[in-house]
């Protein structure tokens, strides 16, 4: 297959040229993101590999059935960016990677809240400095909270497990609760307005859709506990960042985690050190001390790229040859 590859980072071409020959694919690598502006690219490809925040609209989607191409395949776990209704309309083939590490987003919860509850980036910088003072690093432990973890698929699933290796109670809700995994690992489920009214941290990891877009808002906040611990490494917009803001400084919200965000489109996975950032939300949030923020570098690691790599290029090969793929989207 002759593939287009949009929003291509190094990484990308590390990984992907390792295994592209064993497929006999062609990959020509496009740093910029996938859009109406710049669809045309893909004439003459055969198919085109997306990332998170490539753009696939009703628009996109018609543009590239108009250059013949009907394969997209994500080299991710979300499709949330995807017209999903008319992709099927149109009887594209859609694949995606759904499950290449889950280890390595439950494990990057843990590093966020580790690091926001003993302040280890404070203390790194200090020590450096020659400061051992103590002072302002006296932290939270999280044996003994009660978690609450929304959505226990892959990665929710293992989330709980390594809380419930912290001494933790764990509590879950997902709309497709999985009870024998559940009694197997000690983990609760229980209706949403409860995980909310009695979690310590909660932390997400639903797929975003159009039913689920700002679950956490002014009245779900408002639900939680004082002082409650957020996380999300999932997607943006699960989160009204305004709403969590204002809750931020009212000191309802203790500390933040976050490793995605709603408007992360205009901002990760570029280095912007050198221009200035126009998203004031953004920008203040970055100057509380109890918020953390990554820049969606929790699929990141070297197992889970050399996972995405492999699976994204077999979900092709099998594409190419009509033959049964478990990873198609519908
Ligand atoms: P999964 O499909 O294995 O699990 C999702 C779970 O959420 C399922 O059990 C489903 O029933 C449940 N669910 C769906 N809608 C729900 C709702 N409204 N409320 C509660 N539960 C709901 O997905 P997986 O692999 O665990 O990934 C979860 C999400 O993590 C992905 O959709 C993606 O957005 C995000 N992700 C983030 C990464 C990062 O680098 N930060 C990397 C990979 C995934």
């Amino acid at each position: 297959m002759k593939i287009a590859m949009f929003s291509s980072k190094q990484y990308d071409i590390e990984y992907f040229s390792q295994y592209a020959g064993q497929y006999y694919h062609q990959i020509d690598y496009f740093d910029t993101r996938l859009s109406e502006a710049t669809v045309k690219m893909a004439e003459g490809y055969d198919a085109v590999c997306v990332f998170v925040n490539d753009r696939l609209n009703q628009q996109v989607l018609d543009e590239l059935v108009n250059l013949k191409i009907k394969t997209v395949a994500f080299r991710c776990a979300g499709f949330n960016n995807l017209d999903l209704n008319q992709a099927k309309k149109l009887q594209m083939n859609c694949v995606r990677v759904p499950a290449y590490s889950p280890h390595a987003v439950a494990e990057h919860v843990l590093a966020l809240l580790l690091t926001l509850y003993r302040s280890t980036h404070k203390s790194y910088n200090r020590v450096r400095e020659g400061n051992f003072s103590l002072e302002g690093l006296s932290g939270v432990e999280i044996s003994g909270k009660t978690v609450g973890i929304i959505g226990t698929g892959n990665i929710g699933s293992v989330t709980a497990q390594i809380f419930r290796g912290f001494n933790c109670e764990v509590l879950a809700y997902d709309i497709a609760p999985n009870h024998s995994w559940a009694a197997e690992n000690n983990v609760t489920y229980v209706e949403l307005s409860s995980l909310y009214e009695v979690s310590d941290i909660i932390t997400l990891h639903c797929p975003l859709d159009e039913q689920n877009r700002h679950m956490i808002n002014a009245e779900t906040i408002r639900l939680m506990r004082q002082g409650v611990t957020l996380i999300n490494t999932s997607r943006g917009g699960l989160i009204d960042t305004q709403a969590v803001y204002e809750a931020l400084k009212r000191k309802h919200i203790g500390y933040l985690a976050i490793d995605v965000y709603e408007e992360e489109a205009n901002l990760f996975f570029e280095d912007l050190s050198t221009d200035i950032v126009m998203d004031d939300l953004f920008m203040r949030l970055t100057t509380f001390p109890n918020v953390l923020i990554s820049g969606h570098q929790g699929f990141f690691t070297t197992h889970a790229l050399n996972q995405i790599a492999k699976v994204t290029l077999q979900n092709l090969q099998q594409v190419e040859q009509g033959v049964k793929c478990d990873n198609v989207l519908f």
